[in-house]
C-alpha cells in the first residue's frame, strides 16, 4: 500500500531556543532563506507525500499561516512585479493538503500522534516526521524509508551510526543486518546508558508506522513523566514478535533543535546555496 499521508508533531515549546521562540515557534526560526519546517514538508512532499497533518498547540499560528496562502501579499509582490518571490510564495500553499490539529497537553510524541489519527486512515500506513531534524541528501531520506516499507510491508524507522558516547539521547536498536543499510530491529531501548546500548545505531526523527503499530498506541502506559511515547509503541509492539524495520538512510542530518546543529545547517546549506553559496565561502575564507 503507498503512503499518502504524514504527521509532523510540532506542538512542543523549543525551550532549547529560548528566546528566539519566546514569541514564535522554534520550526519558523529561517535556515538561510526557508524556515526549518518548510524544508521538512519539501522532504515529505518529494517522498509522495500528499496530505500532511500538523500537530500544534498555542503559539503556533505561524506554521499554520505559512502553508497558507496570503492574498494580499500576492497582491503586492504582482504590483512591484516580483515574480520570483511571487511564484515562490504562492508554491508553499500548493506543497500539500495540510490540516492542523491541536495537542491539547504536552504529553508526548505518542500522544502526538494519537491526536492526528482521527484525521487519516487508520488502514492506511502513515509517515511521521518530527521537525528538528533537515536531512540533506540525493535521495529524500523519508522516500528510503518507504522504499523498505514497500519491500517488507512491516514499520520503518529512520537510522543513524554515531559515535557511541552520543547514544544516549536517543533510541538506539538492536537487531541483523537483512541487506546493505537495512536493518531487522530486535531491541528497542530508549534513551539506554552508553554501556547498556545494543548498538551505536540511534533512531531519528522519520517513521512510517502501520496499522499495528498505531492501534498499539492508545495501550501505551504513559512513563514516569506522563508522556506517552511512540519508542514505548516500537518496544511493545517488538513483543508481539511482528518485524519492524530500521533504514541507515543516505544524507546529512543537521539537528536543528539544538543550536550547534542548527549554525552547522545555515553554514552548510548556505555554502550550497545557489544566490549566497560563493560569497559565503569567500567570506568564511576570511575568518
Ligand atoms: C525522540 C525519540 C527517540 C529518538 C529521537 C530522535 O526523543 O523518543 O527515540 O531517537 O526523538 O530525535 P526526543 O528527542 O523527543 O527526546
Amino acid at each position: 500500500m503507498t503512503i499518502r499521508k504524514a504527521i509532523i508533531p510540532v506542538a512542543g515549546m523549543g525551550t532549547r531556543f529560548l528566546p528566539a521562540s519566546k514569541a514564535q515557534p522554534k520550526e519558523m526560526l529561517s535556515v538561510v532563506d526557508k524556515p526549518v519546517i518548510q524544508y521538512i514538508v519539501e522532504e515529505a512532499v518529494a517522498s509522495g507525500i500528499e496530505e500532511i497533518v500538523f500537530v500544534t498547540a498555542i503559539g503556533k499560528r505561524a506554521i499554520e499561516d505559512h502553508f497558507d496562502r496570503n492574498f494580499e501579499l500576492e497582491y503586492r509582490l504582482e504590483q512591484k512585479k516580483k515574480t520570483k518571490e511571487l511564484e515562490a510564495i504562492k508554491a508553499i500553499g500548493k506543497l500539500a493538503k495540510f490540516a492542523f490539529v491541536r495537542q491539547t497537553k504536552p504529553l508526548g510524541d505518542g500522544h502526538a500522534v494519537l491526536s492526528a489519527i482521527p484525521f487519516v486512515d487508520c488502514d492506511e500506513p502513515v509517515a511521521v516526521l518530527f521537525g528538528d531534524d533537515i536531512i540533506d541528501g540525493k535521495i529524500p531520506a523519508l522516500r528510503q524509508l518507504m522504499d523498505v516499507y514497500e519491500e517488507y510491508h512491516d514499520p520503518v524507522v529512520a537510522l543513524q551510526k554515531v559515535p557511541r558516547k552520543q547514544v544516549s539521547n536517543y533510541g538506539v536498536i538492536g537487531g541483523k543486518a537483512v541487506r546493505k543499510n537495512v536493518w531487522e530491529v530486535q531491541k528497542f531501548v530508549e534513551k539506554p546508558a552508553v554501556e547498556e546500548a545494543p548498538s551505536d545505531l540511534i533512531v531519528i526523527g522519520r517513521y512510517v508506522l502501520t496499522p499495528e503499530i498505531i492501534a498499539l498506541l492508545p495501550k501505551v502506559q504513559a512513563g514516569k513523566d506522563g508522556e506517552i511515547r511512540l519508542a514505548d509503541a516500537f518496544a511493545a509492539y517488538l513483543r508481539t514478535d511482528r518485524a519492524l524495520y530500521g533504514c541507515v538512510f543516505d544524507g546529512t542530518r543537521y539537528d536543528c533543535g539544538n543550536k550547534l546543529g542548527f549554525l552547522k545547517a545555515q553554514v552548510e546549506l548556505g555554502l550550497k546555496h545557489p544566490e549566497i553559496g560563493k560569497d559565503l565561502k569567500a567570506y568564511l575564507r576570511t575568518l
